[in-house]
């Protein structure tokens, strides 16, 4: 079968054991007064962001700092960065920490340019953006890499991801030691998303090879280290190597996307914003990949990725290998303490037909890329099997 895709990719990678020092270097490449786009605790009490000003101002780089971002980030909190990006005339901006303030910052460059709330550019694509410089701080949602960016609006529930070519940040720092800190939750739920994401781009309809090479890759990596990484949370080689995965799912969703997962779990942190994105991929993939089996590419694919977590194929057929990835990721979930439903989570069940609903109206691009078409009822019943 012939096939034609698209791959882009414009992010310079700095990747490596304290290559945070090199941020002013990089940051004086771009701008001599930066907005650092952070989250309100983290990056403070574990030292980085004090570590970061001062490796800028020894550069000639002047920051000012934005710690308002909580995860799954609202529009509010971007509008209001935004404004103060505007009011300092910022010529830079630097995300700091997990997928919420990277994505924060991404919106935040093209709002600087304009005077219109983030959410307009779900409709309207920018002219241009800021330029963004990324310091990633988890090993999850591959934000340090790609050009897309997610927000809740909080009048709504509703969480939409958007990405436009200008909000490709222009360098990212990845430095394993930063991701040191991370607490076992943080770990379990952001690396669960890593191996989401290899797992919805290497089985969606827009999955190519290039994407699919760095999806196995990532695999790879996931079955290394992502259990040492929640056990050892100071063993830097498996910090490494999630940092690494976490990046290269990240450019593989960039291109190739990502599938029903995502589609559903938007809506649920969006609806319930205390839920951690991964936990509420970890209560929603068991059942979806149920469901995405019966696809004849998607059991060939599942079952190379269950080789690649060392199953023994021998006289296996393709689908008692898929049902052995199944096996495998419910082993995963249990290990890092994520085997939970809907219903652990705290979700509404009153709510599920209003997030079926959501997945199609804020999401559609991910149903439509998933490998078994999917229609509300199938997705309603999808998640009442994840509330259980
Ligand atoms: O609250 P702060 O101070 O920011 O601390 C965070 C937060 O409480 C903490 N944390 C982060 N790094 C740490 C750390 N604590 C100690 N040491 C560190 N090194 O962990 C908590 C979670 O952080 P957050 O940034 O919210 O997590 P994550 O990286 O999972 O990002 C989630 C957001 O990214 C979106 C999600 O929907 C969600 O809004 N996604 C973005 C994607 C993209 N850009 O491509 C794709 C993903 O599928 C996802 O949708
Ligand atoms: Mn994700």
């Amino acid at each position: 079968m012939s096939f034609s895709f698209n791959f882009f990719n414009p992010v310079r990678i700095n990747f490596g054991t304290d290559s945070l020092q090199e941020a002013g270097k990089i940051a004086r490449k771009y701008g001599t007064n930066a907005l650092i786009v952070t989250g309100k605790s983290s990056m403070q009490k574990f030292g980085v962001l004090d570590k970061l000003t001062c490796i800028l101002q020894k550069s000639g780089v002047n920051s000012i700092v934005f710690s308002d971002i909580t995860p799954n980030p609202t529009v509010g909190e971007i509008d209001m960065a935004a404004k103060v990006a505007r009011t300092n005339h910022v010529d830079l901006i630097i995300g700091l920490g997990g997928g919420s303030p990277l994505d924060s910052s991404k919106a935040v460059a093209v709002a600087a340019k304009d005077n219109i709330s983030v959410w307009d550019y779900l409709k309207r694509e920018p002219k241009s953006a800021l330029p963004v410089i990324t310091i990633v701080s988890t090993s999850g949602t591959g934000s340090e890499v790609n050009r897309f960016s997610v927000m809740t609006n909080t009048k709504t529930g509703e969480k939409p991801g958007f990405g436009y070519e200008c909000m490709y940040p222009k360098e990212s720092i990845i430095d394993p030691v930063i991701m040191q800190s991370m607490p076992k939750y943080v770990t379990a739920t952001t690396g669960f998303d890593v191996f989401v994401h290899s797992l919805e781009a290497y089985t969606g309809s827009l999955s190519n090879p290039i994407a699919d090479s760095y999806c196995e890759k990532a695999f790879t990596l996931l079955k290394e280290s992502l259990v040492t990484a929640y056990n050892e949370p100071e063993n830097i080689k498996a910090r490494s190597d999630m940092a690494a995965a976490s990046a290269l799912a990240g450019l593989a969703i960039d291109s190739a996307g990502v599938g029903i997962i995502h589609a559903l779990e938007h809506p649920v942190s969006g609806n319930f914003p205390n839920i951690a994105h991964g936990a509420g991929l970890a209560a929603l993939t068991v059942e979806s990949m149920k469901l995405n089996i019966n696809n004849k590419t998607t059991k060939e694919k599942y079952a190379r990725v269950a080789h690649i977590f060392g199953k023994i194929k021998g006289n296996k057929t393709e689908e008692d290998m898929a049902y052995e990835l199944l096996e495998t990721v419910k082993k995963i979930l249990t290990v890092l303490n994520l085997n939970v439903s809907l219903k652990d989570l705290k979700v509404n069940e009153a709510q599920l037909e209003k997030i079926a609903k959501e997945a199609f109206t804020t999401m559609n691009f991910a149903v439509l890329n998933n490998p078994v078409q999917i229609d509300e009822n199938n997705a309603l019943k999808l998640l009442k099997d994840s509330f259980k």
